[in-house]
C-alpha cells in the first residue's frame, strides 16, 4: 500500500514519542502538523514535517489525507468538527472528548460530511490483544466469564512529558481525572477482546494520594448482554515500578494473562493458563510493533479499502463515552 500523508493536530507528548514513529514504522508520511506552541511545531519540523500556527493551514495542505488529533480533551471537538467539514479522515486521540456532549457533536460532525472516523483506541492494536482475541474466538477459552484490567501509573501535579503543561489534572480541559483517561481504553479492550460491549457499569472513584481536585484512582464494574463480568483498576497514584498493567481474560476451559501489554509500548507477555491443568503455555506475538504502528497501518488500511472500515465505529466510540460519563454518575 502507499504510504498514507498524515497531518497532526497537536505535536506533544503521544504525537511525538508514539505517533510519529508509528507513522513512520508504518511506512506512512507526516507531512505537516498544526499547534499553537512554537516549541512544539519545532519538533515537528525536526521531524521533517511542516508546520502550521493553527488548524486553517494544516487543512489547506493538499496532502494530507488522514489527520491524528492529540490536543488536550477539550479541544478535540473543534478539531474534529473543522476537519469532518474539510472532509477529511480523522483518527481522534481518547477519551473521544472532554464531555459526553462534545462526543455527541463530534457524532454529528462525522454524520453530516459522512467521514472517515476512528477513535485512537491504540490497545485494540496491540499485537498481544489481537492474540487474545484470536483466542477467545477459536473458543480456547470456553464461555468467557470476566475480563479484569489494571491500568495504573503515577501522575503528580507537576507531571509534565514534552514540555506540556499538566492538563490531566485539570476537569475542565481533561474532562475528568484517572477515570476518564485510563478507563476509556479498557471499556473499549473489553468490547474488542470479547466481541461483547459493556452495557451496565458501575464505578467508585477516589481522590487519596494526590493533591488535585480530580480523581486520582476508580475502580470500575460492568456487565456485558450476554453476561461477562469486567473489573477495571484505573489510576493516577500508583507508583510506576509496581506491577500496574496488567489484562486477565477467564474461561471456563482456562484464561489468559497479559503483563505490561497495557500501554503505548511493544512488547509485554502473554500466557494461557489451562483450565483443567493449571498448566501455563506461553503465547507468542509480535514483540516488536507497537499498538501505535499497527493502529496507523490498520487506519491506512481501511482508509484505502472502504470495506474495512467497518472495524471503526463512531457509535461505538460515543457509547463507550456514555459508559464513561455513567461511571462518573452522569447520563
Ligand atoms: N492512546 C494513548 O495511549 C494516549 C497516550 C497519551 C495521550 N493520549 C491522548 O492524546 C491527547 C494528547 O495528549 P498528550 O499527552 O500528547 O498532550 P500534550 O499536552 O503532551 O500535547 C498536546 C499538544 O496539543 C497542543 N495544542 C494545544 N492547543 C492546541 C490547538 N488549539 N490546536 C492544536 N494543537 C494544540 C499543545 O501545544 C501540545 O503540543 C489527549 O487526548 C490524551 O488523552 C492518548
Amino acid at each position: 500500500m502507499d504510504g498514507v500523508g498524515w497531518g497532526i493536530v497537536g505535536y506533544g507528548w503521544v504525537a511525538r514519542d508514539y505517533m510519529e514513529p508509528g507513522i513512520r514504522a508504518a511506512g506512512h508520511r507526516l507531512v505537516a502538523v498544526c499547534d499553537p506552541n512554537p516549541d512544539s511545531r519545532a519538533a515537528a519540523e525536526g521531524a521533517g514535517a511542516r508546520s502550521h500556527a493553527d488548524l486553517a493551514g494544516l487543512i489547506t495542505e493538499p496532502d494530507v489525507e488522514a489527520v491524528y488529533v492529540a490536543t488536550p480533551n477539550h479541544l478535540h471537538r473543534g478539531a474534529v468538527e473543522a476537519l469532518a467539514a474539510a472532509g477529511k479522515a480523522v483518527l481522534c486521540e481518547k477519551p473521544m472528548a472532554a464531555t459526553l456532549v462534545d462526543a455527541e457533536a463530534i457524532v454529528r460532525a462525522v454524520e453530516a460530511h459522512n467521514i472517515f472516523y476512528g477513535t485512537a483506541f491504540d490497545q485494540r492494536h496491540h499485537p498481544a490483544h489481537r492474540a487474545i482475541r484470536a483466542q477467545v474466538e477459536t473458543g480456547r477459552l470456553g464461555i468467557v466469564t470476566a475480563v479484569r484490567i489494571v491500568y495504573a501509573c503515577w501522575l503528580g501535579r507537576d507531571w509534565s512529558e514534552a514540555g506540556q503543561p499538566n492538563w490531566r489534572i485539570d476537569a475542565a480541559q481533561a474532562g475528568g481525572g484517572a477515570l476518564m483517561d485510563l478507563a476509556p481504553h479498557g471499556l473499549d479492550l473489553v468490547e474488542f477482546l470479547i466481541g461483547e460491549p459493556i452495557t451496565t457499569i458501575a464505578a467508585l472513584t477516589q481522590t487519596r494520594a494526590q493533591d488535585y481536585a480530580v480523581d486520582d484512582g476508580a475502580l470500575l464494574i460492568g456487565r456485558t448482554a450476554g453476561g461477562a463480568l469486567a473489573s477495571l483498576h484505573v489510576a493516577y497514584n500508583c507508583p510506576d515500578a509496581l506491577p500496574r498493567r496488567r489484562l486477565e481474560v477467564v474461561g471456563t476451559k482456562g484464561m489468559l494473562v497479559a503483563e505490561n501489554t497495557m500501554g503505548q509500548t511493544a512488547g509485554g507477555a502473554l500466557v494461557f493458563i489451562d483450565g483443567a491443568s493449571g498448566r501455563p503455555d506461553p503465547l507468542a506475538f509480535d514483540p516488536e510493533s507497537s499498538p501505535f504502528t499497527e493502529q496507523v497501518r490498520a487506519f491506512g488500511s481501511a482508509l484505502r479499502r472502504p470495506e474495512e472500515r467497518a472495524a471503526w465505529s463512531a457509535a461505538r466510540d460515543l457509547h463507550t463515552m456514555r459508559l464513561v460519563a455513567r461511571a462518573y454518575g452522569q447520563g
